[in-house]
């Protein structure tokens, strides 16, 4: 039997969820894998503050130096969220030779090579399934399971807050704010939905994950980020009328020894596994050179089912003998500064002769094609019309280049959307 002592630093909602699960479900654990857990410390900021759990008030202390210092804890698992002091505490702690477990992707995202250089050198283990897509197995699938496979491209929705609000605009021709007040009111969107809305949740996540699929580091300043705040329900229901569903993605892709990472709204074809992903659920859709492309589905927060994840990598680490590091080169990655796919557009345009030739003129002249294109409704009281269209593949750069060209009197964009999948 191997007996491991932990350390928690921050007990909120998650680090009360690995409580419960262990107290709850550790003596089946000790049967199953042979492992048994003592939690002995739990960092909290106010020790006499109420809890969801009835955690005994021995375990708790408000000193982070009775979590990094006992030599009785082997595991420290994070909780705290934020980018500081959780860096710097796990950085401790990995120095002090115990391993980190974490659901942290912010700290992890930004301080990844300060983290993961104190683990190598210090031999200690480092395990952050949680930290992206909360139960689903991700991390491990691309540190072990997809070892065999150069990765050609990483599509999830990996951030549930804003899958379930573009879910309902999309089921009910809602208006974002709407969504959102509901979603903050029934406490799915945070009071300050900022890091969800405007992408940067899922910025972290991609970081890490296109840099454990490409094995390359890809810092989160080189992530490409737009949020949903900007989505109307007019460019939601014109998509449906092309066959497509609007998600908020994160893309990472490998081309011509490039690397894409971008998180921002897109369609998918209904047809497409991903369009099928909704409320808050999170999928993540890969593709590799040997195994073709396969998608993980499941939940991506939550107490329970981050604990589920968070837990079992507390059991796996347990069970290492020598802790595995992500095998990530030194060789700093090449980012890709424009990419090619389908674009919709949405455009308002005088109805009168000669605007389409105009249109489609422009976007020759940048090599641009337009795949199909419809004209929405009567002219308003001034002439124009919504005038929708989609591209056949090709460069961002020529598609804004050719917009910007056109933007007058005569026609003036509302929106482009990027099309994956299709
Ligand atoms: N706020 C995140 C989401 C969960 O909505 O998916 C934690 O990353």
């Amino acid at each position: 039997m191997v007996r491991i002592g932990i350390g928690f630093l921050g007990c909120g909602n998650i680090g009360c969820g690995v409580y419960r699960l262990l107290t709850t479900y550790g003596d089946q654990i000790e049967k199953n894998e042979g492992v048994s857990f003592e939690i002995r410390r739990i960092l909290v900021r106010s020790p006499g503050k109420k809890r969801s759990w009835d955690i005994p008030a021995q375990l708790l202390t408000d000193q982070v130096q009775d979590v990094l210092c006992d030599p009785q804890i082997d595991v420290v698992m994070e909780f705290m969220g934020g980018e500081e002091p959780a860096s710097s505490y796990m950085t401790a702690a990995l120095k002090n030779g115990k391993t980190v477990v974490t659901a942290n992707k912010m700290a992890l995202a930004s301080h990844w090579q300060q983290i993961v250089a104190a683990a190598r050198e210090y031999g200690a283990g480092l395990y952050y399934e949680a930290s992206v897509c909360g139960a689903i197995p991700i991390i491990r699938a691309m540190n072990d399971s997809l070892q065999a496979n150069r990765i050609t491209s990483v599509m999830g929705i990996i951030n549930g807050t804003t899958n379930y609000i573009l879910s309902r605009m999309s089921r009910e021709g809602a208006a974002y704010a709407d969504v959102l007040a509901d979603a903050q009111r029934l406490g799915l969107a945070e009071p300050d939905p900022t890091a969800d809305v405007e992408g940067y949740d899922a910025a972290y996540k991609l970081s890490i994950l296109s840099t454990l699929a490409f094995h390359r580091h890809v810092p989160v300043e080189c992530v490409y980020r737009e949020g949903i705040t900007g989505v109307t329900p007019l460019d939601v229901q014109c998509g449906k009328e092309f066959g497509l569903t609007l998600k908020l993605l994160a893309v990472a892709k490998e081309e011509d020894g490039r690397i894409q990472a971008r998180v921002h709204p897109t369609f998918v074809p209904d047809s497409h596994p991903l369009a099928g992903v909704n409320d808050a659920f999170n999928a993540v859709y890969v593709n590799g050179h040997a195994c073709g492309e396969m998608m993980f589905y499941g939940r991506g927060a939550g107490d329970m089912p981050t604990a589920s994840a968070l837990v079992s990598d507390l059991i796996k680490a347990a069970r290492t003998k020598r802790h595995l590091l992500p095998a990530v080169s030194d060789e700093p990655c090449e980012m890709a500064d424009d990419w090619s796919c389908v674009h919709f557009v949405r455009l308002l345009a005088k109805d009168e002769p000669g605007v389409l030739s105009l249109v489609s003129g422009k976007l020759a002249a940048h090599g641009v094609s337009i795949a199909s294109m419809v004209q929405k409704g009567e002219p308003d009281e001034n002439g124009y019309v919504q005038m929708i269209f989609l591209t056949h593949r090709a460069s961002e750069r020529a598609v804004r280049s050719a917009l910007a060209e056109l933007d007058g009197e005569k026609v003036s964009t509302c929106s482009v959307i990027r099309v994956e999948g299709k």
